[in-house]
C-alpha cells in the first residue's frame, strides 16, 4: 500500500537508482583497488630489495630474507636491470605460478577483466606481477604473490563500498521522500481536499480555491480549478435565479389563465349582443382572449420539468400520421390542404410514440397554419426512408417558406415565433424531444416554393 503512494514510489525508485549507479562505480573502483594493492606490493618488494642491496655482498641470512619477504607479503622478488634478470630474494617453497600480470601498460578494460577474475576465482593460486617501481629509472620489478589475500582485501573493499552505497541511497531517498511530501504530496492533497469541500456545496463562493502554490505546474492546476469553480458557481447562481424566475412566470401564467378563462366566458356572451358595434368587435375579442389563454397554457406546459426520457416502441408510421390528421382536424381542411404520405404503408420505426406524436404534430400544424393563409392552400408531404444508422422523416409543405425573422431564431424557445398568437415553443419542444432520442431535427430547406424539416432518429438493430 505504501509503495503505491507517490512518496513511496519515489523512495523505492531512488533506492533502486542509487544502487544501479553504485554498480557502475563499483566495477572500476574495485579494479583500481586491485592495481593499488599490487603496486603497493611492488613498492614494498622494492624496499626489501634496497635493504638487500645495502649489504656488502648482497647476501642476508635466510631468516632476514624471510622476514623481508613476509613484510612485503610476496613470495619472491626479481629485479630486472638493463635486460638482466636478477633473483634477489626467494622463498624456498615457491608454488607454480598460474598467471602473470604486467602492470606496466595494461589498459582499463584489461584491468577490469583481471580484477573480476581475481574476485571470482576462489582458488589458492600464486601469480606473478611485473611492474615499474617508483622513481626506478630503467629498473623493473617482478614478484610473485598469493592471490587469496588480494581477493579477501578486494572482497572487504567491495563490502565497504556496498555499505556506503546503501547508506547514501537510504539518506538520499529519505531526503527525496521528505522533499516529495512537502513539494508534491501535500499540495496535491490540499487540492483534492479543496475539491471535496467545494463539491459539498458548490454554490458557496467562499469554498472556491485560493491559488497560492509557487510550483508552476501546481499553480497552473490551482488556477484552472479556480476558473472552473468560479464559472460553475456563477452558472449555478444563474440557474437558481432562472428557476425562481421560471416559477414566477408559471404562477403568473396560471393566474392569468384563470382570469382569462373568466374573460372568455364574458366575451362569449358579448358575442350574442344585439348592439352592432359590440357584435362586430366581439369575435376579435374572443380570438384575442383565446390566443392569450393558449400562450399561458403553452408556457405552463413548457415550464414543467424536463421531458421524461423516451420509452421507445415499434410502431407503424402510417398509424401515427393518421392519428395526427384526426387530432389536427386536417380532414376538415381537405379541400384547401391535402396530405400525401410518401412511404411504404408498412414503414415501421422505433421511438416513443407519444413524443413523436407531439413532434410530427407540431411540424404538421405549423405547415397547416402557414398554408391556410394562402388563397390556393397547399400540400403537406410526409416522406420516410431508412439509412444505415436510423430513419429519416421529412415533413414538407408547399407554403411560402420561413420568414427571415423565424429563420434566425428557429428552435429557440419563446423567440422563433413570428405568427400572431404563436409562442415560438413548437419547434423548440420538437427539437428537444428528438434530441432526447439521440437524433436531431433540422431545417432541410426553405424557399418560396415550400419548407422541409428533417428528423433523424437512430435505430438499434
Ligand atoms: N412550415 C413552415 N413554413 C413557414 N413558416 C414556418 C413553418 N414552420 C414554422 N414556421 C415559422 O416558425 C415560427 C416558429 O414556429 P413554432 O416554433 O412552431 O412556434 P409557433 O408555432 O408558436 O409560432 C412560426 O411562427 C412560423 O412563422
Ligand atoms: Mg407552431
Amino acid at each position: 500500500m505504501f509503495f503505491k503512494t507517490l512518496s513511496g514510489r519515489f523512495l523505492l525508485l531512488t533506492i533502486i537508482f542509487v544502487m544501479v549507479a553504485e554498480v557502475f562505480i563499483f566495477v572500476p573502483s574495485v579494479a583500481r583497488f586491485r592495481v593499488e594493492y599490487l603496486q603497493q606490493r611492488l613498492e614494498l618488494a622494492q624496499l626489501a630489495s634496497l635493504a638487500l642491496l645495502a649489504t656488502p655482498d648482497d647476501m642476508v641470512t635466510p631468516e632476514l630474507a624471510n622476514e623481508l619477504l613476509a613484510n612485503a607479503e610476496v613470495l619472491n622478488i626479481v629485479l630486472r636491470r638493463n635486460e638482466m634478470r636478477e633473483l634477489i630474494l626467494s622463498n624456498p617453497m615457491v608454488e607454480p605460478v598460474s598467471a602473470t600480470y604486467d602492470l606496466r601498460d595494461a589498459g582499463p578494460f584489461e584491468l577490469i577483466k583481471d580484477a573480476m577474475i581475481a574476485l571470482f576465482n576462489n582458488r589458492d593460486e600464486v601469480i606473478r606481477i611485473i611492474g615499474r617501481p617508483v622513481k626506478g629509472a630503467g629498473i623493473e620489478i617482478e614478484t610473485t604473490l598469493e592471490i587469496m589475500p588480494l581477493r579477501y582485501a578486494m572482497l572487504e573493499y567491495g563490502r565497504n563500498i556496498f555499505l556506503i552505497s546503501l547508506l547514501i541511497s537510504v539518506f538520499s531517498s529519505a531526503m527525496l521522500f521528505i522533499a516529495v511530501r512537502r513539494l508534491m504530496v501535500r499540495p496535491i492533497r490540499k487540492l483534492v481536499q479543496n475539491m471535496m469541500d467545494y463539491q459539498q456545496s458548490p454554490e458557496d463562493a467562499t469554498r472556491v480555491i485560493k491559488p497560492e502554490n509557487r510550483v508552476i505546474e501546481l499553480r497552473a492546476a490551482e488556477d484552472t480549478l479556480l476558473d472552473l469553480q468560479t464559472q460553475l458557481t456563477g452558472s449555478l447562481k444563474q440557474k437558481e435565479r432562472l428557476a425562481q424566475l421560471g416559477e414566477a412566470v408559471a404562477k403568473i401564467s396560471h393566474d392569468l389563465r384563470n382570469i382569462l378563462t373568466t374573460t372568455q366566458l364574458l366575451a362569449d356572451r358579448i358575442e350574442t349582443s344585439t348592439d352592432p358595434t359590440v357584435a362586430r368587435i366581439a369575435p376579435k375579442l374572443v380570438s384575442s382572449v383565446d390566443r392569450a389563454i393558449n400562450l399561458c397554457e403553452q408556457t405552463l406546459t413548457y415550464g414543467k420539468a424536463e421531458e421524461a426520457p423516451p420509452r421507445p416502441e415499434l410502431f407503424l408510421l402510417a398509424g401515427l400520421v393518421e392519428e395526427i390528421t384526426d387530432n389536427e382536424n386536417l380532414h376538415d381542411d381537405a379541400e384547401k390542404i391535402s396530405l400525401r404520405c410518401d412511404f411504404q404503408p408498412g414503414f415501421e420505426l422505433s421511438a416513443d410514440r407519444e413524443q413523436m406524436f407531439r413532434v410530427l404534430g407540431n411540424l404538421m400544424r405549423n405547415a397547416r397554419q402557414v398554408m391556410e393563409t394562402m388563397p390556393n392552400g397547399g400540400e403537406i408531404c410526409i416522406r420516410a426512408n431508412h439509412t444505415p444508422s436510423g430513419v429519416q422523416l421529412y415533413v414538407c409543405d408547399t407554403g411560402p417558406g420561413l420568414p427571415e425573422a423565424a429563420k434566425t431564431k428557429l428552435f429557440q424557445p419563446f423567440q422563433g415565433s413570428v405568427r400572431k398568437g404563436g409562442t415560438g415553443l413548437g419547434l423548440a419542444i420538437a427539437a428537444e424531444l428528438v434530441r432526447g432520442h439521440g437524433g436531431n431535427l433540422e431545417l432541410a430547406e426553405t424557399s418560396s416554393e415550400g419548407t422541409c424539416f428533417r428528423i433523424f432518429l437512430p435505430q438499434k438493430h
